[in-house]
């Protein structure tokens, strides 16, 4: 293998640079229309009329789409599909509004002005139904999801009240964070052409396959009549991958307009009906032998959830595995609002899970005066400990060692406001990094060429984060090609399919399927020099033969450029291979591990916050490109940054809109917040997980990042913040509160 590791330059990056990457919107399609949404602005009610007569008689208006004219689809439009892949959504069946944002007609012109304009002037009457957006009436009839994922909503074991009555000593606290927004640059966006009663959909999606099997559904097509494409994605962090309703509605529209339709949701429109992370609440209840060993945890979360369908936000199921306790709790609770519905957010659960867990720990080592990183070292788990299987491979004692070496804990004194620049005060906090290692099945075709190429290609997505670059290298190093002959192709439901680019898995997944596919065509290549007479091969052993930069060579010192074996071929000699996890998965607990240290500057009389430098120690299998998977981990910790200090859709209580819908006032870290990051990545074979041992790392950066700012924040000025985002005025209050500075 020479090429799997390397830091490769983007193979796609020449066409991102000079704008010929073609992102969803941008495909050209003769005749196309423009669609725009029109959104309930009440919270609950029912439609009670709509006039659409102003807006149907403007200028270039082709369609007005509401529910009294849309196509009756099968099933009332009900999911088609088992959620989380089949959501509950609003497609103009029915008069009822659920939440504020909800899509209530559609209106179709031929520019986008004119749609614009004519949206405006859809009159959309609503007899209000009280709707319930105050989270303290929520609460009180809470009720549980069941389930979270896979695993049981509520878990125990060992008992809770003896564990805590072993404790010497005991905390408990409730941590918040807020409801937020995906928010990648590239907003969603589809064009929809129907030919006949074959559709094609140009979606930005984490998953084309999941598009064309729930529209399919939905609308009632065989699904070998549902083309889905998409070879670029400006960003996905979770909102991309299910299929929301303006997905269908663009469907709907283009076939009733007799046109092709182009749908992209405005920055306002992707607060709300498109998900988002919800509101958690989160309860912690911990004790420790005064040695620093856990006697007990619980862990009981309650989120938010919309009226229309249950999505859990699994907070506690990181407090399942990290650590080793004999006695744990943890629940899962539902608190349902007039809101649109929630999804996968960066890191859903464990962002939201390590923050609350890995603060409660700050909280414990002060309680007993053991060094934060010593106190997780006590309680590591040796074996999944919900599991009671060993892991399948886990660096987390060294990450904590080489990342604590690098950031200088060592000089770490552990009384808050002793290190002092000026009013400055500077803090210094840590945390673990955690994300389950997932793999599911994917299949991958590569073929070489006469002219001297490969061309390989897998059903998968590119979210920005490099699939086509490290594809290729697998690829490459598969087929004894060098990397830049090797295309590769993603994006297309008329490639093998690859699952869901979602919960960190397209390399995991997908990399198998190529290095496969790559082999046996390797193979296939040999056999064809071999069984040709003309061939300086021909009537070799084929184990005598390797391929390398696109030559086959035997030991005996014969060559031949694959090329020409494959131009005498007559054909591309090309594989398909289909490869998924096997028992693997039942005998090995797999997650990902990292440790996060955290510097702040904060100022003690603004109560402003900068975040001064982050290390990132992580054991993540093998880095299948050390530059992509490098900026990959540092996209991961400024979400986290985002997520400790900034972050936070703010829902208005008497109408339930988020009020902030927009990049001025929901703020992101920009550069400028952004300080140095320092990322290490372990050398880490696991030899279990998948064949080139590599895990994935889409997420694991956010987790523990708000933890170990957070935890900085107090050794910094002395005092908790435990409601997200850590803000100026929380903290100022917090102090004030404290009656000091
Ligand atoms: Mo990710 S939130 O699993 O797309």
């Amino acid at each position: 293998m020479s090429n799997v590791g390397q830091p490769l330059d983007r193979t796609d990056g020449l066409l991102k640079v000079t704008g010929q990457a073609r992102y969803s919107a941008e495909f050209q399609v003769p005749r196309l229309v423009h669609a725009v949404l029109v959104q309930s602005t009440v919270p609950a009610g029912r439609i009670t009329r709509v006039d659409t007569h102003v807006a149907q008689a403007m200028p270039g208006v082709l369609l007005v789409m509401t529910h009294e004219n849309a196509p009756r689809l099968p099933n009332d439009g009900k999911p088609a599909l088992e959620p989380p892949a089949g959501r509950v959504l609003s497609l103009l069946q029915d008069d009822q509004v659920h939440y504020n944002g909800q899509p209530v007609a559609v209106v179709v012109g031929d520019t986008l002005e004119h749609a614009q304009a004519a949206a405006r002037m859809v009159r959309v009457e609503v007899a209000q139904q009280p709707a319930r957006l105050d989270f303290e009436t929520a609460r009180a009839d809470a009720h549980s999801p069941g389930k979270v994922q896979t695993q049981s909503a509520d878990t125990m074991r060992g008992d809770m009240a003896s564990g805590m009555a072993q404790a010497a000593q005991r905390i408990e606290a409730i941590y918040g964070t807020p409801m937020e927004a995906h928010n990648p640059m590239e907003p969603h966006a589809t064009i929809a052409v129907w030919e006949g009663d074959s559709l094609t959909l140009y979606d930005s999606t984490q998953y084309v396959s999941g598009v064309r099997r729930t529209v399919a559904k939905t609308l009632g097509l065989s699904p070998d009549k549902l083309r889905v494409v998409c070879p670029f994605v400006g960003g996905g962090f979770g909102c991309k991958g299910s299929v929301w309703s303006h997905v269908v509605l663009a469907a709907m529209a283009a076939r009733q307009a007799g046109r092709p339709v182009k749908l992209v949701l405005e920055r306002a429109q992707m607060f709300g009906p498109v998900g988002g992370r919800p509101r958690t609440e989160q309860r912690i209840a911990m004790g420790a032998a005064s040695d620093g060993r856990f006697t007990a945890i619980s862990h009981d979360s309650l989120t938010t959830t919309s009226m229309i369908e249950d999505w859990t936000e699994p907070c506690a199921i990181v407090t399942r595995m990290l650590y080793d306790t004999p006695n744990q709790r943890t629940t899962h609770r539902l608190a349902r609002l007039n809101v649109g519905p929630h999804t996968f957010q960066r890191a859903p659960g464990e962002a939201t899970g390590t923050f609350a867990l890995e603060v409660a720990l700050d909280v414990m080592a002060y309680a007993l005066g053991i060094d934060p990183v010593e106190l997780r070292l006590r309680n590591d788990a040796a074996q999944d400990p919900e599991k009671r299987i060993p892991w399948s491979s886990k660096s987390l004692a060294a990450c904590y060692r080489t990342g604590a070496e690098r950031f200088g804990w060592a000089r770490r004194n552990p009384q808050p406001g002793s290190m002092r620049e000026g009013t400055t005060r500077v803090g210094w906090g840590m945390a673990t990094a955690t994300y389950p290692a997932n793999r599911s099945a994917a299949a991958a075709t590569a073929r070489y060429l006469p002219d001297g190429t490969a061309q390989v290609e897998s059903g998968s997505q590119d979210l920005g984060t490099g699939t086509y670059t490290v594809m290729t290298q697998v690829a490459a190093d598969a087929m004894g090609m060098p990397v830049d002959r090797v295309l590769f192709s993603l994006g297309d439901t008329r490639m093998p399919e690859a699952p869901v680019s979602g919960g960190s898995q397209s390399v995991a997944s997908v990399s198998p399927a190529v290095q496969a596919a790559g082999q046996q065509a390797r193979d296939a290549l040999i056999a064809a020099a071999i069984a040709d007479a003309s061939s300086p091969l021909h009537g070799l052993d084929a184990g005598a033969i390797t391929v390398a930069d696109g030559v086959l060579s035997a030991h005996s010192g014969a060559r031949e450029p694959a090329a020409a074996v494959v131009a005498r071929y007559g054909r591309p000699i090309e594989v398909t291979a289909k490869v998924q996890p096997g028992e693997e998965k039942q005998k090995f607990s797999m997650h990902s591990f990292g440790a996060v240290f955290a510097e702040v500057h904060v100022d003690a009389d603004l109560g402003v916050i900068r975040v001064s430098r982050i290390v990132g120690s992580y054991g993540v299998g093998r880095l299948l490109n050390a530059k992509t998977g490098r900026s990959q981990l540092m996209g991961g910790i400024v979400w986290g940054i985002g997520m400790a200090l900034f972050e936070e859709s703010l829902l208005d209580p008497r109408y339930g809109r988020i009020v902030n819908n927009n990049l001025a006032e929901y703020h992101v870290p920009v550069n400028a917040d952004v300080p140095d990051i320092d990322i290490l990545v372990l050398d880490e074979a696991d030899p279990h997980i998948n064949p080139l041992g590599a895990k994935g790392i889409g997420e694991i950066g956010i987790t523990g990042v708000p933890a170990a700012i957070a935890n900085a924040v107090y050794d910094a000025v002395g005092v908790r913040i435990t409601d997200l985002p850590v803000t100026a005025d929380k903290v100022l209050a917090a102090l004030k509160a404290r009656g000091s500075r």
